[in-house]
């Protein structure tokens, strides 16, 4: 027997150890649901809204009802149950979901409303203890996928494969077997192709998923401490999963329309000439770019709140300057405290008693970039008010945004963090650092988005390294230190996709590749790519070759520019997405199945994407190929460059020479598009609505949202929300508008409908019954541009002549 296989072994005798939960001593109804009695543990199943019921398992002598993390956010609401009762089973039937207590060996059963089982515990191993873990068991069913969980590599679906949540710096390259990574959601979807539903589970201690790995039929949970705390969410289409799970633990409210933009970044750049240098070149070379990012160089000896004066001796001169050229300046704050008693934050930290200590008072301390630094307790209250306070002066000279890094909390050890046994305070509720691990990125988060909100009447931008379920309320996240690898932009479509279906919906990943020289080919299909992503940023390395979008010459150049600008082009259409994704949760960034869930071919299709619902990107990701098969799902397919109609429904070789990112949009839908800009100054600076037809007779809604990108007026009404109907048949073109709301002066007259590839010989328009001059409307090579009063409710119909 070789020491892998004695290993195994040894996992399963450890695994027997576990015991499960068995015959219930008694259960009774209660207001929200059913609470079941064993010996000395309780399970209280809660309706929390149709379709989403919560188990919790807690001693029966000490029995608490508060969530267990801060992820979750919402309150369960009232909802009507009924009880069926017979030997082996109780029943409760709600609204969307039934469920089938076992009392034999206990164990649920989730059934849908027309009674299919979605999801069923593993018989005799549902719910097990050993020694302070606790661990779930499932049955995966045959046809069963798997996607979410954060950001974890490898293709979209999970199933087979095993992770760890408990966020890690990892340097190593981040290929399929290197886990775990910065940021954990213990939250996984379940589609095996028509039923659908999800697990969160609430539980922040290091928690091991195994999907399949060990046992193919079977989906076991284990967490190294904490409760068997979890939600269970069922829905019809996979995507309304998402929803719940967003509605459970909050969504990305709507970020600065700037933070849309273009990012550029560098470890690190300085000094300030050097900042001055860049600004200025990308306004020379006319590559739209709205922020630059300072890595840790520009603070004194890496102490955080400080600038080092020598490379930045007048911060605020130098922001207003840059602020005028259209740049907002982002800087990095990682949480690690230079111990230097002559140094304010880490004086006042101490007089405080802010740091993290074992629980014998030792300081805890650790080596990062400072060199022996002491680590903010970010469960605190006082502390984050603390935290937050210190970036006061920072925003006041004009900081517009910050970029939390290194806050799993990394620390340069063995074990790569802090010691387990350290203590937080967490506001009353204490516990070991092995409890609050994978939550120090999220509070770290909400300090500084709660800072930026404090010190500036805009909204937050906050970009954050780790991160766990509800971070999404704080901040992006980026996929940390990638490499400059042609895989690594190929991964980056899985990673950023099973991010947004775990909550974090605006994700990016280092464009060009952090770590290794980029070169112009790669970074020039990086860009393409990246130019949907959801967050934009180039960020490379210190010592690595220049990356910025002019660094390979040309065609590279060129290229870039085009695509960054197509970015700006589309920012209208992915700021509407965005609002979207802070009302209902779907991401930005979605899997073809959320759209096409009956199509298999879309259900593990990992090298293309949706951005929303109808635009579809098949990057190409490869060195020297100028050709890619493109998989068109139902439908006909609009080629954005040639306007050519493709056949959905099957595959496609199509040509994509080094300038070509293959995009489509989906025949019979629309997209919001403006003039590129070098950067945003508030809103959009005009508005292009175009729709893609069909040859037969269609019709579907959509809208536009604009607001003035910045502020929170928004949220007391100051935004325009205009809802359109298209329609087709013989007859012609039919475009309704109705003002859903008008709360903001945008300053825009007029918008553009843009009817793509129209081939009508000669048409009539009239808008509310007017026939429009010919002055109105223009063809430009296969289409038709007609301008119209911005906002103004009415019918255009378009006629063939
Ligand atoms: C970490 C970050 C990286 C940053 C570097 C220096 O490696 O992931 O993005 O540039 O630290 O701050």
């Amino acid at each position: 027997m070789n020491s892998e296989a004695i290993k195994d072994r040894d996992e399963v005798e450890e695994r027997k150890v576990f015991k499960y939960l068995n015959k219930p001593e008694s259960v009774r109804e209660n207001p929200t649901g059913l609470s079941i009695y064993f010996a000395d543990k309780e399970v209280e199943l809660v309706w929390y809204r149709p379709g989403v019921v919560r188990v919790l398992i807690d001693d029966r002598d000490d029995f608490n009802r508060k969530p267990s993390t801060p992820a979750v956010v919402a309150e369960h609401e009232e909802v009507k149950l009924d009880y069926l009762y017979n030997e082996e089973e109780v029943r409760v039937l709600g609204p969307e979901l039934e469920i089938g207590v076992q009392l034999d060996e206990f164990g649920l059963l989730f059934f849908d409303k027309d009674d299919n089982l979605l999801q069923a515990d593993f018989p005799g191993q549902a719910y097990g203890f050993n020694r302070g873990e606790v661990e779930i068991n499932k049955v995966l069913k045959s046809r069963e996928r798997i996607y979410g969980l954060g950001e974890k590599t490898g293709f979209l679906d999970k199933r087979g494969q095993s992770y760890q949540m408990w966020n890690t710096d990892t340097f190593d390259p981040h290929v399929p077997s290197t886990d775990p990574l910065y940021i954990s959601v213990p939250f996984y979807l379940s589609f095996d192709g028509e039923l659908s539903s999800g697990i969160y589970f609430d539980n922040s201690y290091r928690t091991e998923f195994d999907l399949g790995a060990e046992q193919e039929e079977m989906l076991s949970v284990q967490a190294a401490g904490g409760r068997i705390d979890y939600y269970f969410m069922a829905a019809e289409k996979a995507r309304d999963v998402v929803k719940k799970y967003t509605w459970l633990t909050g969504r990305t409210p709507l970020p600065p329309l700037w933070s849309l933009g273009h990012h550029q970044s560098r470890y690190s750049y300085y000094p300030e000439e050097r900042v001055h240098e860049l600004a200025d070149r990308f306004r020379e070379e006319e590559i739209p770019c709205d922020v630059i990012h300072l890595d840790i160089h520009y603070m004194d000896d890496y102490r955080v709140f400080t600038w080092d004066e020598d490379k930045f001796p007048e911060p605020a001169r130098m922001l207003t300057e840059l602020g005028d050229a259209g740049f907002k300046l982002v800087n990095i704050v990682d949480p690690g405290v230079k111990k230097d008693p002559e140094y304010s934050v880490y004086r006042s930290g101490q007089l405080n008693d802010f740091f993290c200590r074992y629980l014998d008072g030792e300081l805890y301390t650790g080596d990062v970039w400072p060199g022996e630094s002491v680590f903010p307790d970010f469960t605190e209250e006082d502390v984050r008010n603390w935290w937050q306070d210190l970036h006061q002066e920072m925003i006041e000279q004009g900081i517009k945004g910050f970029w939390n890094d290194m806050n799993e909390p990394a620390v340069f050890n063995e074990n790569m963090t802090m010691d387990e046994m350290v203590e937080h305070k967490n506001d009353g509720d204490p516990g070991l650092h092995k409890r609050f691990h994978n939550l120090y990125g999220l509070f770290e988060a909400m300090a500084t988005s709660q800072a930026l909100e404090k010190f500036s009447a805009e909204r937050p931008f906050v970009l954050s390294r780790a991160a766990f379920a509800g971070s999404q309320r704080y901040s992006a996240v980026w996929t940390g230190d990638n490499r400059s690898f042609w895989e690594h932009i190929e991964l980056s479509i899985p990673m950023i996709t099973n991010l947004g279906i775990s909550g974090l919906g605006f994700a990016g990943c280092d464009i060009g590749g952090f770590t290794g020289d980029s070169s112009g080919e790669l970074l020039t299909r990086w860009y393409q790519l990246a130019a949907f992503m959801p967050f934009f940023r180039n960020h490379t390395t210190i010592g690595s070759r220049e990356q910025e979008p002019w660094a390979f010459g040309e065609p590279y150049t060129s290229i870039i520019r085009e695509y960054i600008e197509l970015r700006y082009h589309f920012l209208p259409q992915i700021y509407k997405l965005f609002h979207e994704q802070s009302r209902t949760g779907l991401p930005v960034w979605r899997p073809l199945f959320f759209h096409y869930q009956d199509d298999e071919k879309t259900y593990n299709l990992s090298d293309q994407v949706l951005v929303g619902d109808n635009i579809m990107l098949a990057p190409v990701m490869r060195p020297d190929r100028r050709e890619r098969l493109v998989y068109l799902p139902a439908g006909n397919w609009y080629d954005f460059w040639s306007g050519e109609l493709y056949e959905g429904g099957r595959s496609h070789l199509y040509q994509a020479e080094l300038d070509r990112l293959p995009l489509f949009i989906q025949a019979g839908s629309s997209f919001v598009t403006m003039e590129p800009v070098q950067y945003i100054e508030n809103s959009f600076s005009d508005l292009t609505l175009n729709i893609v037809l069909v040859e037969d007779d269609f019709q579907f809604r959509d809208n536009i949202y604009e607001d003035d990108g910045i502020s929170f007026d928004y949220q007391n009404g100051a935004y325009n929300l205009t809802e359109y109907k298209v329609s087709a048949d013989e007859n012609g073109i039919k475009v309704e508008f109705i003002n859903k709301k008008t709360g903001y002066d945008s300053g825009l007259d007029n918008i553009q409908v843009r009817i793509l590839n129209l081939d009508y010989d000669g048409v009539k328009v009239t808008f509310n019954g007017n026939v429009l001059s010919s002055n109105d409307y223009i063809y430009q090579d296969k289409d038709l541009i007609i301008s119209l009063p911005y906002q103004q409710e009415g019918v255009m119909n378009i006629l063939a002549l």
